[in-house]
């Protein structure tokens, strides 16, 4: 009997039970694996929609932006427009306020000078004439201690009297004495005057000196001729007084101005012929060392409407 060797028939056998395990690890992995991809798969999918959808959504956006945008600029220029146009109107809105305050000042202007009468600061000393009938409207008498003379009373314009008085008050008060010789004389009483100094002293001495009846600023009622102690009573000698400077120096700050000063082409040289014009006009005057007589009618007219001022 031959003898078999064990060993040559288990060289060409499976050992099954040691290669189960080993494939169902190698079915698990593959199954694992394949499950693996397709995850992938599906993820990769989805996150290329994503992107996609955000693309379009992305794209969408910027149109809106670009929409947005232009949008933006159309209020803008809306808005700048509709500023320019407040401002317009606010500026038409001003100019019409300042028209109507310039009316209602032109209005308050010509209201004002409607009550003041125009021949106050008119030349008259040959130049413009007052009729017999010119009178001022209101008339106030001086009072006696005002007066150097109490033979006649003297009046003086109402609506000036207080520069007057003012004037009179102060340069007592600074030592200085002055009285008022002559006031307001109607056309009259210049014609009795000019008549009674024709026949003393001739009609061309009379003419140096006085005026002729409706020519003398005395008429208006604004212009005193004013006289101080020490000279008897006469006018003559005037000009070398306190009382003369004091007036050249100050009258000026009540209205008052020299109607005659040395020189003036109207009649002598007259110290104490002071006519009220106004504070503003006789500052002016002042200040430019100016004759109420060398400035001309419309720049002096100028002045009316703050005679009393
Ligand atoms: N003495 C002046 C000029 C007059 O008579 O009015
Ligand atoms: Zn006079």
């Amino acid at each position: 009997m031959k003898h078999q060797n064990p060993k040559s028939t288990k060289k060409f056998s499976l050992d099954l039970p040691n290669i189960i395990p080993a494939v169902i690890v190698f079915v698990a992995l593959g199954g694992a694996l394949a499950y693996g991809f397709i995850q992938i798969s599906k993820l990769t999918k989805s996150i290329d929609s994503l992107a996609a959808e955000t693309s379009e959504n992305t794209a969408r956006l910027s149109q809106d932006i670009v929409v947005l945008r232009a949008q933006n600029t159309g209020l803008s220029e809306l808005l700048s427009d509709t500023r320019q146009n407040v401002e317009a109107v606010n500026t038409k809105v001003g100019g019409v306020e300042e028209t109507v305050g310039s009316i209602s000042g032109t209005v308050g202007t010509l209201q004002k000078l409607s009550q003041i009468d125009p021949e106050l600061l008119k030349k008259y000393s040959k130049v413009f004439f007052m009729n017999e009938n010119y009178v001022p409207v209101h008339l106030t008498e001086i009072p006696s201690d005002n007066i150097y003379s109490l033979s006649r009373a003297e009046q003086f314009l109402t609506e000036a009297w207080p520069f007057l008085k003012k004037m009179l008050d102060t340069a007592k008060s600074n030592g200085i004495t002055l009285y008022v010789k002559s006031a307001y004389r109607s056309f009259g009483e210049q014609q009795s005057l000019k008549s009674s100094y024709t026949v003393i002293y001739g009609a061309g001495t009379a003419n140096s000196f006085s005026a002729d009846q409706g020519y003398s600023e005395h008429q208006l009622g604004t212009t005193v001729d004013l006289i101080t102690i020490g000279l008897g009573g006469q006018l003559g000698g005037f000009d070398s007084t306190k009382a003369y400077q004091w007036l050249v120096d100050n009258a000026y700050r009540y209205g008052f101005v020299l109607s005659y000063p040395k020189g003036n082409s109207y009649y002598v040289y007259e110290p104490w012929h002071w006519r009220f014009i106004g504070v503003k006009l006789a500052t002016f005057l002042h200040n430019e060392k100016r004759n109420f007589y060398d400035v001309d009618q419309r720049e002096i007219d100028e002045y009316l409407v703050n005679i009393f001022d």
